[in-house]
């Protein structure tokens, strides 16, 4: 017999009411749906390697308990979270928006099921392609091993981490690395994308306020730092937060403490901050929009996540862990990868870099019909074997500029004659002259 797979089991909690049909088709892709009334707060259980999103389904009742959102939100804050929204033209308000800025994906009414199945496979492969510490950041290349052995460094420190590089670089992997790695791993990690709140709620989500703060304020609310007690907080894109969330920041890094919006008393918050950015935060500086002496605070232990371009054969190796990865789970035909798909891996620029790749490399998976998998999959363009792009453009020009000349001196620099001889009109070979810098009364 076949040895069975130990496979985490897949599950989603579904807050409100799925439709038989959702039902099925997610039953159909692996995934048991267990409901939950949405008024009803439960505690889920997880075994480590269980893998439990919750869909707050909100098409039934019109989210005007936010309250209640808040507090369903605030429980299975561990959890992948999903949402589905009523449809209709009033688009969601500006306090809704911002409590659902924890959900990975949100959805509005009528659900698109095979949208919804598709995001969870992605989740599932990225769990998949997640386990935590430092040995999950896939890579050998020299560059990685910097960043590795710096993170293992870093995260026994009570100090803030600045993380930097482009986007898709690996920075929230690398957080959620350094999290694990250090003593506070048993309590929460929480993240949330410092751009992605509303200006105005930054506070509140960050730092929480109490009943009647302001206009909707009903109850009072624990802020994420709060949530985190014990934990890591990582500020995602912290260039984007408003000046004077950054003015609270710094209170949190200088003296432990938080004020809830609506309080002043201050709070001891007991949270160690990981900030990422993908911009240059020293220019904010100087343009004004990032605080100085925050920067400073927050620049004490910076780990730069190196693109993936210069990680060379890194690229491969992470492309060959995707693949495995998606093995694992779907049934494919494909089991690697052509030498000149390998060239072109190689020789590709990344601009998205490992999260480009991992999207490249899992479309290819299902789509390839062979068991290698081709440029043409990973919609890449054949290794260039030609003149590099700046070469080319050059011997190009400069062909141009000796076929004009060749016809203005067989033609006497007669442009009507140089015009026929060239089968271009009489305003074309003006241009020429201007773009080639040909001054034909001295030529003349
Ligand atoms: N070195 C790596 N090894 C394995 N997976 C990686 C690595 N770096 C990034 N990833 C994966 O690539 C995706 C993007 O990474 P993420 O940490 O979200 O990047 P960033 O926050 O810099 O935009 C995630 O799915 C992540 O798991
Ligand atoms: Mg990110």
């Amino acid at each position: 017999m076949a040895a069975v797979p130990d496979f985490p089991a897949r599950c989603v909690i579904w807050f409100g009411h799925p439709h038989a049909a959702e039902r099925a088709a997610l039953a159909a892709a692996g995934w048991q749906v267990r409901g939950v009334a949405s008024n009803e707060c439960v505690a889920i259980g997880m075994r480590s390697n269980d893998l439990i999103v919750g869909l707050l389904d909100l098409r039934g009742d019109a989210p005007g308990n936010l309250d209640h959102l808040q507090a369903l939100l605030d429980q299975h804050r561990h959890m992948r979270l999903l949402a589905i929204l009523p449809g209709g033209a009033r688009a969601p308000d500006a306090q809704l928006q911002a409590l659902l800025a924890c959900c990975v994906e949100t959805y509005t009414a009528p659900l698109e099921v095979a949208q919804l199945v598709q995001h969870l496979l992605r989740l599932a492969d990225g769990e998949q392609a997640q386990p935590s510490g430092a040995q999950s950041l896939v890579g050998d290349s020299a560059v990685l091993q910097v960043a590795r052995a710096a993170l293992r460094k870093f995260a026994p420190v009570e100090l803030p981490v600045l993380i930097t590089g482009e986007t898709g670089t690996g920075k929230e992997l690398a957080a959620q690395a350094l999290h694990a790695l250090s003593p506070r791993h048993a309590r929460p990690f929480l993240a949330v994308n410092c751009g992605a709140i509303p200006a105005a709620l930054v506070q509140s989500e960050l730092f929480g306020h109490e009943r009647g703060a302001f206009t909707g304020a009903a109850t009072r609310r624990l802020g994420l730092f709060e949530t985190a007690s014990g934990g890591t907080v990582f500020l995602d894109e912290i260039g984007d937060l408003p000046l004077d969330a950054q003015t609270n920041l710094l209170r949190v890094l200088q003296e432990g403490t938080i004020e809830r919006v609506g309080s002043n008393h201050p709070q001891s918050v007991d949270v160690r901050v990981v900030a990422a950015t993908h911009v240059d935060l020293e220019q904010a500086v100087e343009r004004g929009q990032f605080r100085r002496d925050l920067f400073y605070r927050l620049n004490v232990l910076r780990l730069p996540m190196p693109p993936l371009r210069d990680r060379g054969s890194d690229i491969v190796l992470l492309a060959e862990h995707f693949l495995a990865s998606f093995r694992n789970r779907h049934v494919t035909r494909a089991r690697g990868f052509t030498s000149e798909a390998r060239q072109a891996l190689l020789g590709f620029n990344w601009p998205g870099n490992v999260r480009e790749l991992l999207n490249r490399v899992q479309r290819a998976a299902i789509v390839s019909e062979a068991e290698l998998i081709g440029v043409a999959e990973l919609e890449l363009l054949p290794p260039q074997v030609e003149m590099p792009q700046r070469l080319l453009h050059d011997a190009r020009q400069a062909a141009e500029r000796e076929a004009l000349l060749r016809a203005l001196r067989q033609n006497a620099f007669n442009i009507t004659a140089c015009a026929r001889t060239m089968q271009v009109s009489r305003v074309t070979v003006y241009r020429l002259c201007r773009k080639h810098q040909l001054a034909l009364p001295e030529l003349r």
